[in-house]
């Protein structure tokens, strides 16, 4: 079996990602890369990369036999914003550098996330379909959505088998997100645990798609071992946790610490929130290749505080 090699590892989902597959693969047979050094030792071979530099891509996958690529490093929502044009010159070419290896045959199995931030003001916003009205207004989800497109070309045309879930909000204990629009959802869990009021940048009532980070990889891997042939969306998937409000996860959180205390001030991200579904309809997820959530809020509050109090403790 060929290597494989995750691309933007030191991220949220990256560090979570890279235990499950050294847990599922041994260690021997991953190999991280990020472009900055990690700030503790990884179980698995790990190599400095740029996603954008096509030649450095070239020498790792020769140099460690790479069959199958996680493609995570992009520029999220929030800082999007503040940098249209470098963002979108790392979203999208560092995706079309991996699609053209896929092309070559030079890799035989392509992961690349898109987001619910394809969709946009014109979308519906309950229950979101897998094909609707996707006019994003966001420079975040202007990439992703044209991501989508060039991967169902890719694999139409040149018989790429690359595969794409639209991930929600994702929530996770291991590691701090960076400049996403849901990333309140996971600073909340870090000031409550250490006895701090959390200032929420989205109002109390913004209800979006969130998932347990435990249940996204558990998807992720699963759709990725999926036999090829029930793949049959190669755009990216609708992939469904939970819809809760900023309110509504306050609440939960006190039913477990009653003296956390939030407030609401907010700020130029609320209009990227407004732009996205509130929920999202995953039905093909499920029917073709099996998806099905575990985590609800409840489960997922309780896992978030107790991992993060021991952390704190020790
Ligand atoms: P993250 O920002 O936590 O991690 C991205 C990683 O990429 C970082 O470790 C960063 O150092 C690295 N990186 C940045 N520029 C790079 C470059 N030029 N070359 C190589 N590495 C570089 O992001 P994440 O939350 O782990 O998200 C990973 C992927 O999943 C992204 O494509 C994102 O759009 C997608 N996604 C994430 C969420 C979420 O809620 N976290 C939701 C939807 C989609
Ligand atoms: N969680 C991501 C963000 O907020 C959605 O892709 O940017």
């Amino acid at each position: 079996m060929g290597k494989i090699m995750v691309v933007g590892a030191l991220g949220q989902i990256g560090t979570e990602l890279v235990e499950a597959l050294v847990e599922k693969y041994g260690s021997e047979n991953i190999l991280a890369t990020d472009i900055r050094h990690p700030s503790q030792v990884l179980e698995c071979s790990f190599e400095i990369l740029d996603a954008t530099d096509s030649s450095r891509i070239d020498d790792l996958i020769a140099n460690y036999d790479v069959e199958v690529v996680y493609h995570l490093a992009a520029t999220l929502s929030a800082k999007a914003e503040s940098n249209p044009l470098g963002s979108w010159d790392l979203n999208m070419k560092s995706l079309m550098i991996f699609l053209e290896l896929g092309r070559e045959k030079r890799i035989k199995k392509f992961f690349w996330p898109s987001s619910i931030a394809v969709f946009g003001p014109s979308t519906p916003k309950n229950n979101t379909p897998q094909r609707t009205v996707s006019e994003p207004n966001t420079v975040y989800g202007i990439s992703k959505l044209a991501g989508e497109r060039w991967c169902e070309y890719y694999s139409e045309k040149y018989d790429v088998d690359v595969r794409s879930l639209r991930y929600p909000g994702l929530i996770g204990y291991k590691s701090l997100p960076g400049g996403g629009t849901t990333d309140y959802a996971v600073d909340i869990f870090h000031k409550a645990v250490s006895g701090e009021e959390f200032n929420c940048f989205l109002k109390e009532d913004c209800m979006l798609p969130m998932m347990y980070m435990k249940d996204a990889i558990r998807g992720t891997l699963q759709l990725m071992d999926a036999d090829s042939s029930s793949i049959r969306i190669r755009s990216s998937y609708n992939f469904s946790g939970i819809s809760f409000t900023p309110s509504q996860l306050a609440d939960e959180i006190k039913k477990i610490i009653p003296g956390f205390t939030i407030n609401y001030q907010p700020d130029s991200r609320q209009q990227i929130a407004d732009s996205w579904p509130s929920s999202i309809y995953d039905e093909e997820a499920r029917s073709h290749w099996g998806w099905k959530r575990e985590y609800d809020i409840e489960t997922m509050c309780k896992e978030m505080i107790f991992q993060l109090s021991q952390k704190v403790e020790s």
